[in-house]
């Protein structure tokens, strides 16, 4: 038997899941996740207060990908909270992205108490909000930010990276976060401030930020499967790496795998296909697994060959 298993912050769980993003925002759309075949259930990134998020158009499809500038729109972190005891059936991730440190310290010290939140992904890569800049390209904020969470942490805690494009970035960020107690770090957020036009109408094609917004899809991959496997390589071993970026097939998550990713996320993708993207993409990296003699997602995890 070909199995999808994998562990991340001592659970067992099935290694493809869905990206904080898309269809995870509201009670509908959580159910939705728990009953599909993802393997577990994660939440939009969640502030203090609920959001209505940027004006739309804010999210356009591609044949590549996606370009999105949704500001964070999501219920407040209290529902998302509460929702901790009606997800009973896989681990339940809540990402946080507040609109401050401060708000991150308060989020976290109401999560760390709550039966039923399994892990916390905090976001550090919100490329969307207007005069924020991403926090993780801030290299002393972070740390300095860390180490305030890091200090009463009871929950297992992630991190959600944005991209990163030079040697040196990569050393810096991961010397930061071998300093604590992090259980994993997702790579990559989407690739911030893009821009897509549409040459016909001579327009930008989403409203916020004068039409810049995050990347997704399939250009991300290559940035994607870099980071997951500077990271892999850097990082202490008892941090896992997630991997998110491009991946819309079972060799997209095969590749992400061997490049040293414990689970996959699935963002772009899932706003184009729904929730079933999880069924094809689990049924596609099996047959792969089988065809190719691995039984388990440790049998290839990081063995990617170097010539
Ligand atoms: C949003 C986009 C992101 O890439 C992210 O990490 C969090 C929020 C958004 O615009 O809603």
């Amino acid at each position: 038997m070909i199995s999808l298993e994998t562990k991340l912050f001592g659970i067992k769980l099935d290694c493809i899941f869905n990206a904080s993003g898309p269809l995870c925002t509201s009670e509908e759309e959580l159910y939705n996740l728990e009953k599909s075949f993802s393997g577990a259930v994660l939440t939009k990134s969640c502030t203090i207060d609920p959001r209505k998020g940027n004006p739309e158009p804010r999210y356009f499809d591609t044949e590549w990908g996606s370009i999105n500038s949704m500001g964070l729109p999501n219920l407040g972190y209290q529902f998302y909270s509460e929702m901790a005891s009606k997800i009973s059936n896989k681990p339940y991730i809540v990402s946080v992205s507040g609109m401050t440190p401060d708000d991150n310290i308060s989020i976290l010290e109401h999560l760390n108490c709550v039966d039923g939140v399994s892990a916390i992904e905090l976001n550090l890569s919100c490329p969307n909000l207007i005069g924020k800049p991403q926090m993780a390209y801030d290299f002393k904020e972070t740390d300095d930010f860390l180490y305030r969470i890091c200090k009463d942490l009871r929950k297992p805690l992630g991190v959600k990276l944005p991209p990163y494009f030079d040697s040196v970035h990569f050393q810096k960020m991961a010397d930061i976060l071998n300093n604590y107690p992090i259980s994993f770090v997702t790579c990559i957020n989407s690739i911030g401030n893009g821009l897509v036009i549409d040459p016909h109408s001579e327009s930008v094609v989403i409203k916020p930020k004068s039409g810049f917004g995050g990347i997704g899809g399939d250009f991300i991959k290559p940035t994607a499967l870099a980071n997951v496997r500077m990271f892999s390589k850097l990082l202490n071993c008892d941090i896992s790496v997630i991997g998110c970026g491009g991946i819309k097939s079972g060799w997209d998550a095969f590749e992400h795998i061997l490049c040293g990713a414990s689970a996959v996320q699935i963002g772009t993708q899932l706003w184009k296909e729904g929730i079933g993207c999880f069924e094809r993409i689990s049924n596609e990296l099996k047959l792969i697994m089988e065809e190719k003699g691995y039984q388990f997602v440790k049998d290839f995890r990081g063995k990617l060959k170097e010539i």
